[in-house]
Formats: structure tokens, sequence, C-alpha cells
């Protein structure tokens, strides 16, 4: 067998292949690439001797039996999708680092409870502007009237590409399993912040994750002649949209002393030529942090300000809520016990908050979660120079290694 370290670093590699381009690695939710990779998943599973089965959103579900199999299961597991020139670690660090644990644990045997490895499909929000569809659908949140509606840049509607993919959004119901199909859920990931680096320490302990509320803001001007239009009769809608994003900025800077950040993130010009005022602009706002009450501050407080902008441009302007999350809180049983394993193993740690979205804030509706995090350079991520070193990402799967052990002997 591959050594250890040689076998992670590698299936790294060749999972990074998967939509390797010019800029990064864009293997966006439900795409040939992403389909691809998810194809080599299972392969590696079913070589691993999983029990693999594929639930009716795309979640792969990679099983070793324990010795009781009528037991709740020990479940990790993450993403392999990506956002557009995304980076090698985001999500497929707790892919192949959760199956080298496996590997690990069927060699160490001794477990009472089966053990799973679970590919989520499409955790990024980045294709339809909704995050964790999978693993929502795993919880039973699938929102199939929302997600219904949702379309790709490409024009391409979500169950246009659920069909192609041979998924049934009719039937998403019957992926939802049950908190006794789960005794906990442990995701490993990469931390895509400076904490762990700026502190000298390697494992994050992960005491609660940010979750987004996201809007869509639609600012309405009037289209004409670029030319012809004199400057004091124009109604541009991306003048206004400006206005409406350094406003966000500002906003989010107030509330930032509570963690929240405030972006946009995406804006669609129409019609978008050189020689036209625009006429429609379309922006995605996210609004992320740990503190509920600044998130709701923040968010009443950008509504203030695109009203008055909007009627200080004389531009219409309407906003749709695409989703409102609550911070979601980890469990402390599981939080002490990695805590515990850091320990044992003589592994320096910190505790601290994910101000990025995980499938593990939906699994925690299920069952006791945690997450255990891995430093990255420069606090850099959802960008192609994402990197985490060898020897920490090997740190990782040993901490997780030890809590499944721990929970599934
Ligand atoms: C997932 O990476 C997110 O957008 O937080
Ligand atoms: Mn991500
Ligand atoms: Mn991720």
């Amino acid at each position: 067998m591959i050594k250890d370290k040689e076998w992670v670093i590698n299936e790294i590699e060749k999972i990074a292949c998967f939509g390797k381009g010019p800029r990064g690695i864009t293997r966006l939710a439900f795409s040939q690439t992403a389909v691809e990779s998810q194809e080599y998943i299972i392969s590696l599973m079913k070589q691993e001797g999983l029990v693999v089965t594929v639930d009716q959103i795309g979640n792969i579900i990679g099983r070793l039996e324990g010795k009781d199999n009528t037991l709740p299961a020990v479940a990790t597991g993450s993403h392999l999708d990506t956002v557009p020139e995304g980076g090698k670690y985001d999500g497929v660090l707790g892919v192949i680092g959760g199956l080298a644990a496996m590997r690990r644990l069927k060699d160490r045997g001794g477990l009472t409870h089966p053990v799973e490895l679970i590919v989520f499909a499409s955790e990024e929000s980045s294709r339809f502007g909704f995050a964790t569809i999978g693993s929502k659908t795993m919880v039973g949140l699938a929102n199939s009237i929302a997600w219904s509606k949702a379309k790709d840049q490409d024009g391409r509607s979500f169950p246009e590409v659920m069909l192609e993919n041979q998924y049934d959004l009719e039937h998403l119901s019957a992926a939802a399993r049950s908190s006794e199909d789960i005794k906990a859920f442990i995701e490993l990931h990469i931390e895509q912040g400076r904490v762990l680096e700026k502190e000298g320490r390697t494992i994050g302990i992960v005491e609660a994750i940010a979750a987004p509320t996201r809007l869509k803001i639609i600012v309405e001007g009037v289209a004409a002649h670029s030319g012809s239009t004199p400057m004091e009769e124009r109604q541009d809608a991306l003048v206004s949209a400006s206005m409406i994003v350094l406003a966000i900025q500002e906003i989010g800077l107030e509330q930032s002393s509570y963690g929240t950040v405030a972006t946009v993130g995406m804006l669609k010009v129409h019609p978008g030529s050189i020689n036209v005022i625009p006429g429609v602009v379309e922006m995605h706002v996210d609004i992320r942090g740990i503190d509920h009450e600044s998130i709701i501050e923040c968010l009443q407080d950008i509504k203030d300000a695109i009203s008055a902008i909007a009627e200080e441009q004389e531009t219409g302007v309407s906003i749709v809520m695409l989703s409102a999350e609550k911070p979601v809180k980890m469990n402390k049983e599981i939080m002490s016990l990695i805590k515990k394993v850091c320990n044992e193993k003589n592994v320096s740690y910190q505790f601290l908050h994910s101000r990025a979205g995980h499938d593990a804030m939906n699994l925690s509706r299920l069952a006791p979660t945690g997450m255990i995090f891995v430093p990255s350079k420069d606090g850099v991520s959802h960008n192609p120079d994402e990197y985490t070193k060898d020897d920490d990402i090997m740190v990782g799967i040993d901490i997780l290694t030890e809590t499944l052990y721990q929970l599934a002997k």
C-alpha cells in the first residue's frame, strides 16, 4: 500500500485535475467536471471496500460496517464542488481526509458503530445562488419550490440540470435521514481564515458557524442612448447600484466589531452595452456573521440605505430575500472530545468560529456535530492560491481519525 501521506497528497492532486483551468479549479455543482470527480471518488470508495449509495440529489454515502450495523453511523464528509476559479482544498480535504480516516479505521478494526463518509452535492452557492443543497436535502430541508426557480449564469434552470443528471426534484424527501441514522457528524475543513496561522496553532475546534443571509436586489432605471441623453435627465441603474455597493460596504464596516461581514459578489448589468445607459441592474448580497442581532441590524440598515438611494436617484428597487439562515453552534461534547484527542496527541489547538458556511451547519440538526480546521496560508480561500501544508493536513486527518474512532468504537 502507498504510504498514507503520499496517498492523501496524491489523491488531492488527482481531484484537482477535474476542472483545472488556466486560473484555478472550476467544478461547479452538477457540472460535467463535478460529476466526473464524484465518479472518481465512488471508485476510490469501492476500492477501499466501502458500501456506496447515492441519494436522490447526488449525495454519495460510503459506509464501513461496524460490529452492530443497526446502530446509528458515525459520519464524516464534505464536498467536491467548487466556486469558479477556486482552490484545491476547500471541501476536498474533508472528502480525501475522510477517506484516509476510513482506510485507517478499517485497518485498525474494533468498530461497534458503522462509519460513513458523505460527499455532499452542491455545497457552494456559486451556481444556483443556494448553498448546501445536498446536506439540506439530507436533513429534510429541501426547498424544491425556491430551488426550482433558480437559474445558473447560462440561464439553465435547476430542474433542467437535475433532470439531466437523472435526479428527481419531486422525490427529494426520499433522501431525508433521521437522527436515528447518525450518531455524530465531524467535518474536516481548511480554516479559510487567518486565526490558526496568526496564533501558530495546528488545529481549530469550531465553536459556531456563521450562516448566510442573502438578498437579490433589482435596481430599475431607464435604458437610454448614452450619447443623446443629457446627464441631468438620466435614471442610470448602475449609478444607483454603485451607491448601494458603497453603502453596503459602509454598513458592513459598522457591524464588523460583531464579526459581521457584507459583500456584493455579483452584478448583472442590462442591457450591458457601451452605448446604452444601464436600465436594470441585478445584484447579489451575502451577509454573514455569528451574532444574529448584528445580522438583523445589518439587513435593516441595508434596506433603509437602498430605499434612500432609490428615492434620491429616482430609480425603482425591489429586494428578494434568497435565504436567511441562523448561525449554528457546534456540539459541546464533540468539541470536548476533539480537544481531548488534541491533548492526547500533543497537538496545539484553538477554539474559533467558522466565518464560511459548511454542510456541518445542516447536519447539526440531525446529530451532535463538530468541525476540525487546519490552517490556510494567509487565510486565502475561494482562490487558486488556497494552500495548506501537507503536514498540517496529516495532523488534521490524525485528529479526525481518532475522534471518529472514539465515537464508533
Ligand atoms: C462556502 O464556501 C461558503 O460560501 O461559505
Ligand atoms: Mn467554499
Ligand atoms: Mn467548503
